[in-house]
């Protein structure tokens, strides 16, 4: 017994690793973080992310200043890079806080404090697993992620989700109603596939709404009408049809945020009588 703790006082004096003293990270995120750098293909914008440095002083990492745990990730390339890639692993839901959302490599959910993450423009490929907890922004733009947006996704409510350029399919009126948060919702240039006729949008906070490029049917929802602050709206290149609802902000868009429909019509397109009369 007394030689097992002379061993152990020895292996805490010489220890090879002096400073895991002193750093800053919680073990449990630098090992999260690890595994998200090989679920991640090893690329080079995370070479910082040596296990032997704090990881609180890694690039794209941010430690909260009290409790020095992760809250924020962002690693995002400012051109698509091939080097970020790999699948979103599903694993993301053993993280107990995890503040965000996605299906982001599974490591990530070993992050109790993340509240946004940010993976937009690389070359994340694979389908959404499922998230946990609400965080501010869910931004994973420009990748190649497949299938579906799980229904799970609809219990966050982050103020900001961008899923845009990727090839995502199916339903995504689970990111809609009247009592979320959201700010901004672009979910342009997928193959999303839902009705739009009778979703409810969040009046006072909604001011993004991109959805151009997808295979969205239905009509517009009078509701939108209602939304005051919409300054950004695009529903150009889906399949809508009927009349625009003529009020609240939607006839300050041009014509662009609506073209390329089925047969959408009203201001500012032409009236919807026009091909009738002729
Ligand atoms: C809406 O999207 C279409 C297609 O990408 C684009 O051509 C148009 O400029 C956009 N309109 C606005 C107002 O952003």
């Amino acid at each position: 017994m007394r030689r097992m703790m002379i061993l152990g006082l020895c292996f805490l004096l010489f220890s090879p690793f002096p400073l895991a003293f002193s750093e800053r990270c919680h073990p449990q995120d630098k090992k999260a973080l690890l595994q998200l750098k090989n679920d991640l293909n090893n690329p080079y914008i995370l070479a910082s992310w040596n296990p032997k440095e704090d990881c609180c002083d890694w690039y794209c990492v941010r430690c909260d200043e009290k409790t020095n745990r992760i809250y924020d990730l962002d690693i995002s390339s400012s051109v698509p890079d091939p080097d970020v890639s790999g699948q979103i692993p599903p694993s993301v839901g053993d993280l107990p806080y995890l503040d965000l959302s996605g299906s982001i490599p599974s490591s990530l959910y070993q992050l109790p404090k993340l509240s946004s993450l940010q993976l937009d423009r690389n070359e994340l490929t694979g389908s959404f697993g499922s998230f946990n907890k609400p965080g501010p922004y869910l931004i994973l733009s420009h990748n190649q992620l497949s299938g579906s947006i799980p229904d799970s996704l609809g219990n966050l409510d982050p103020e900001r989700i961008d899923f845009s350029r990727n090839k995502l399919e199916g339903d995504a009126s689970m990111l809609f109603g009247s009592k979320k948060r959201t700010q901004t919702l672009d979910l342009s240039r997928n193959a999303l596939e839902f009705d739009l006729s009778h979703l409810t949008f969040p009046k006072k906070s909604l001011i993004w709404l991109d959805l151009n490029h997808n295979k969205i049917y239905g009509s517009i929802p009078v509701a939108l009408t209602t939304v005051e602050n919409l300054q950004q709206f695009n529903v150009s290149y889906n399949r809508l049809c009927g009349e625009i609802p003529q009020g609240g902000r939607l006839q300050r868009f041009d014509e662009y945020s609506y073209l390329h429909n089925k047969c959408l019509c009203g201001s500012p397109l032409p009236p919807c009588n026009f091909k009738a009369d002729i």
